[in-house]
């Protein structure tokens, strides 16, 4: 399995499951808890959740019904922006508690809430230092988000999980977070799931310019896009319902794409955001509560 090192010696297995949103939005049945198994027979080992997805539990049985030593796993939960501030402690042992864990392999900061970022922050330092939380993370932070942090900060953040896709790459907010020794993770790395309201057809994953290029790999084109984030050191966290892509998207290692090929998708980027945005995003965040 690939892994990278986060900025705190922590190992990360660079290809993660994501499990927002399977079969539906705070589902947290038995579907949900099957197709995460499902990703763990093919070899997953790293799983992406948040309190917010309201599936903490089915991931929790996941782990337990898969007998696979906790130690093998990496696990990521997040905190969402109603759990900010005084809540956060009270918001992570929730998430343990749900997930039916010791401690977390990574809790991040869902989204910026620049009022609210010190109090968040210190808490989860309190976590770590309580080895609860193995590494620190945050989410959709902008460049002021992270300058802010910084001013205050005992633990350096490992990672920043950004949407990142062929139409909206964020070349220069990756390469602030990799000069500052951040993680880069990519989120909808394939453009977003079923609870945006993107049509397929307007999705990186259909575009004839990576098309071409997965055709002459033989492989699919949300392959090709994965391998693109790969071979340029981000963490890709792709969701499926779908046996033959929950394979395929854990399955990159026979194909090298060129500079050739790296460059044409990186000129596919469009600016073009599928999901939230972090300069507006909070009001609505607001309205989205966190089921038991
Ligand atoms: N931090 C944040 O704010 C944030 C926000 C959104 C998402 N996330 C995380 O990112 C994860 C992934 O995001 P996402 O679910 O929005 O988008 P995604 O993983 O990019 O795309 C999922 C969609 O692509 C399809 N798909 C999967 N593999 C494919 C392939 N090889 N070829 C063609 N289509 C494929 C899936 O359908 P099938 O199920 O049929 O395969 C599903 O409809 C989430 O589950 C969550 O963990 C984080």
């Amino acid at each position: 399995m690939r892994t990278l090192t986060l900025n705190n010696g922590v190992e990360i297995p660079q290809i993660g499951f994501g499990t927002a949103a399977i079969r539906d939005w705070q589902i947290d049945d038995s579907y949900v808890t099957d197709t995460i198994l499902k990703a763990m027979a093919v070899g997953y080992r790293h799983f992406d959740t948040a309190s917010v997805y309201g599936n903490e539990r089915a991931l929790g049985r996941a782990i337990k019904q898969s007998g696979i030593d906790r130690h093998e796993l990496f696990i990521v939960s997040k905190v969402w922006d109603t759990e900010q501030g005084s809540e956060t402690t009270a918001a992570f042992e929730r998430s343990l508690e749900r997930l039916e864990l010791e401690y977390l392999d990574m809790y991040l900061v869902h989204w910026p809430v620049p009022a609210y970022t010190r109090e968040t922050w210190q808490a989860m330092e309190a976590l770590y230092d309580d080895k609860k939380i193995r590494a620190l993370g945050l989410s959709n932070f902008r460049k002021s988000d992270i300058e802010q942090l910084a001013t205050f900060a005992q633990v350096r953040p490992t990672y920043n999980q950004l949407e990142i896709h062929p139409y909206f790459s964020q070349k220069e907010l990756v390469a602030y977070c990799q000069f500052h020794e951040m993680a880069v993770g990519c989120w909808s790395p394939l453009g977003t799931g079923g609870w945006s309201d993107v049509k397929t057809e307007e999705k990186p994953v259909t575009d004839p310019a990576v098309r071409e290029i997965a055709e002459k790999h033989g492989v699919n084109a949300g392959q090709v896009i994965l391998m693109w984030d790969i071979q340029q050191g981000r963490i890709v966290i792709p969701k499926s319902e779908t046996m033959e892509h929950i394979a395929g998207n854990f399955d990159l290692f026979g194909f090298e794409l060129s500079d050739d090929d790296l460059q044409t998708i990186d000129g596919l980027n469009r600016d073009r955001r599928l999901g939230g945005d972090p300069d507006t995003v909070h009001e609505q965040n607001l309205q989205v509560k966190v089921p038991d």
